[in-house]
């Protein structure tokens, strides 16, 4: 079912003398987060009760991120040869979980969920091609490129099933734009900040959010273009039930851009780097 497979990638290929030391701890981060995909998927599962195709589709789908996972701390390993992908996983997995054992989604309503899908998608999709955009490392480039069209595909995915589940439940537009950018906001909470903590930070460094999210962010946001931000708001805008390319999401994209850069200002002077 996958659509590429790491075996398949060109690891000979790698070239030390080409990797940005600041894009490591970035893939590390993101390596353990993306393995994490089978707790969503149980999670996912639970909220579809009664669902078979959209949970046979989760179940797909987890395989796939958790292939982005083993890729990027394949690659990761290769980087920093003193790094363990699945010691970091494990440590990831102790500090962090979500809650499985749901019978609703914690978004509200099953199109909720699956807004909410769609904006992390979202957020995956441009941060890979960002990222392959970013490197000159081919291996990095070629796998940030195979996780990104994976990405796309998988929005595609939650947004064809959050269709379905409109036409039942009638989520308005306000109800969607709030679903949509709240979870968009969420990417500062504790996920890629424990993320970056139990892979980049020595066991008995203790955990502190400011520190963590700013040392992942000031780093992550620095890959972006304008570029990738106009795709991201085009996919909000559609997501949300807005036409994809206007002249309000044009400007939305600029503005979103301009904050996003002191966004990443801010978080390089918090930042301990
Ligand atoms: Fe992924
Ligand atoms: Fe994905």
């Amino acid at each position: 079912m996958k659509h590429w497979r790491i075996e398949q990638m060109d690891w000979d290929a790698f070239d030390a003398a080409k990797v940005d030391p600041d894009i490591i701890p970035v893939v590390k981060a993101a390596s353990v987060v993306e393995r994490n995909g089978l707790d969503y998927a149980a999670y996912l599962g639970n909220v579809f009760i009664g669902d078979p195709d959209f949970r046979a589709a989760a179940e797909n789908w987890a395989v796939e991120e958790v292939q982005h996972g083993d890729a990027l701390g394949r690659w990761a390993m290769l980087a920093d040869p003193g790094w363990d992908y699945m010691e970091a996983f494990e440590r990831y997995r102790r500090s962090f979980h979500i809650e499985l054992q749901v019978d609703a989604s914690v978004r509200g309503s099953r199109t909720g969920e699956l807004i909410a899908r769609c904006m992390v998608e979202t957020g995956t999709s441009s941060f890979y091609t960002a990222l392959a955009d970013a490197t000159e490392e081919p291996v990095l480039k070629a796998i940030c490129r195979q996780i990104a069209a994976d990405e796309f595909r998988h929005f595609k995915l939650f947004y064809d099933h959050m269709h379905r589940y409109l036409a039942r439940e009638k989520l308005g537009v306000w109800a969607r734009t709030r679903i949509a950018l709240g979870r968009v906001t969420e990417s500062e909470d504790d996920e890629l900040a424990t993320a970056y903590h139990t892979t980049n930070e020595p066991q008995e460094t203790p955990y502190d959010h400011e520190r963590c999210i700013a040392a992942y962010m000031s780093r992550a946001m620095g890959f972006y273009q304008q570029k990738h931000i106009n795709r991201v708001t085009s996919m909000i805008f559609k997501t949300i039930g807005f036409a994809p390319h206007s002249t309000l999401q044009g400007w939305t994209a600029r503005a979103m851009y301009w904050l996003i850069r002191s966004r990443a200002r801010k978080f390089r002077k918090l930042a301990v780097l």
